[in-house]
């Protein structure tokens, strides 16, 4: 077994790196202040070849493997979780449905463009639309629903809390199309923001990832042409999942940048500050909490990158993905918490980082499967 980066992973990671200290950190607490999309900052990542990075180059993505996605989302989420939010949407949930569901057709017009995140020079990036106001964990409960009218489906409905929401070009949309067989009556499909019926609800005012635009989008007798509905009829729910497992991967790398981006602060911190005549860092207490961080965040990390491989081999992943995220945004809260702490009231200002991450951390154990939905997805599978 080889634990080393390869010399191209260690190349992306710097390349990550260099841009989330100097794109991202200036200006992250003003975005964060103003709830202000970083959009200069993602059109920057698509031109490094960020937002599609799991695209073959045939389709205009990187031709990159998952490990390196990992790597890159652990970097940026060190320093802006906002960012990085948008690009783990792009990359694991919008592209990667595509590339691996979509048709022919359907990678020429969609996938090309938003795995280069640009189209005519403007930024072009995707959104998934699942959660509704009454189906977010039990997701099967879809209340969105597209009618079958020959050539197109007429879609109605309200989803909610959707990142990329207002910025997003293209959506894809999950609704029921035959209510009488459950999960099996669920499509999915390509929407366009621009489409008439398509209305861009209220930004949500939030608690962390402030940067993040995440709105209601609301469907009003919208023609969805029949060349839009991904894969065969009634494949939308397996669809979600089976996306929603890849995409697990990606929200577990931003959780692990949380907490690392948290470590580093609070570790720089304990060796400059003093208390009771020497660097808090000589105080055992604050050793062992840092190396706890430490520990936990290894093991994150380990987590992440063996379902990464799993992925890239071809191997069932969705048991690893689901235990890296829940264990990795656990890690993600504690260790920003605890960052926190270490920095004392310092700790509890703008200027010092560290609340941010702390605030930005409770999502990654909520959005894409809440940290119950996890365990359920493992107790499942262990216990089959
Ligand atoms: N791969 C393939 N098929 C799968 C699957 C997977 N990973 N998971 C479930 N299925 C199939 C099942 O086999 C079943 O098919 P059959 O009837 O043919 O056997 C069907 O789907 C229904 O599955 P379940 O009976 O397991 O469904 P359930 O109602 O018990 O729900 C759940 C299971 C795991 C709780 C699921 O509803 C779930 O994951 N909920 C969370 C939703 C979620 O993660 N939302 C995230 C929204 S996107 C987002 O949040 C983005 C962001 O923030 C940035
Ligand atoms: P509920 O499902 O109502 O859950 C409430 C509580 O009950 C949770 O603690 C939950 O874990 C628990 N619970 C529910 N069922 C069970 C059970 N069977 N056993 C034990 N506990 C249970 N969705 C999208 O589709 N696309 C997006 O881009 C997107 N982005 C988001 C961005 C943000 C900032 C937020 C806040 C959410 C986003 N979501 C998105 C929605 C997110 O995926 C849902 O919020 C999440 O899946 C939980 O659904 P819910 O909020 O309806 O909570």
């Amino acid at each position: 077994m080889n634990f080393q980066l390869s010399e191209e992973q260690l190349m992306i990671q710097q390349a990550a790196r260099d841009f989330a200290v100097n794109e991202c950190l200036p200006g992250v607490i003003e975005r964060d202040e103003h709830q202000k999309f970083p959009k200069e900052q993602i059109e920057k990542l698509a031109d490094l070849g960020f937002m599609g990075m799991m695209v073959k180059p045939e389709y205009g993505g990187s031709g990159l493997d998952t490990m390196s996605y990992v790597i890159a989302m652990e970097e940026i989420s060190k320093i802006d979780a906002s960012v990085s939010v948008s690009m783990s949407v792009n990359n694991s949930l919008v592209c990667y449905g595509l590339q691996e569901y979509g048709t022919e057709a359907q990678k020429q017009q969609y996938l090309k463009p938003l795995a280069q995140g640009k189209k005519d020079g403007e930024l072009y990036i995707g959104a998934f639309l699942l959660s509704e106001p009454e189906a977010g964990s039990d997701a099967t409960s879809q209340q969105t629903t597209a009618e079958d009218k020959g050539d197109y489906y007429l879609l109605n409905g309200t989803k909610n809390w959707i990142t990329n929401g207002n910025s997003a070009s293209v959506y894809l949309v999950i609704a029921q199309t035959d209510p009488s067989k459950g999960s099996k009556g669920i499509n999915a499909f390509i929407v366009e923001k621009n489409w008439p019926g398509v209305v861009v609800g209220a930004k949500e005012n939030k608690l962390g990832i402030r940067g993040s635009d995440t709105h209601t989008i609301l469907f009003n007798d919208v023609k969805v042409p029949k060349e839009n509905r991904i894969g065969e009829d009634g494949f939308g729910f397996k669809f979600a999942m089976k996306t929603l497992a890849g995409g697990r991967i990606g929200i577990a790398a931003q959780a692990l940048g949380i907490a690392s981006g948290a470590y580093e602060r609070a570790k720089d911190y304990s060796k400059t500050r003093k208390a009771f005549g020497t660097e808090i860092m000589n105080h055992q207490i604050i050793q062992f909490k840092l190396a706890d961080m430490a520990t936990k965040i290894e093991c994150a990390r380990l987590l992440c990158l063996k379902s990464a491989w799993e992925k890239d081999n071809n191997i069932d992943y969705t048991l690893s993905s689901s235990m890296a995220k829940v264990f990795s945004s656990e890690t993600a809260m504690w260790t920003a918490t605890e960052a926190v702490q270490i920095h004392g009231g310092y700790g509890f200002v703008k200027e010092y980082h560290v609340e941010r991450l702390m605030r930005d951390a409770k999502i990654t154990q909520i959005y894409e499967g809440t940290s119950e939905v996890q365990r359920i997805v493992i107790g499942r599978a262990i216990l089959k």
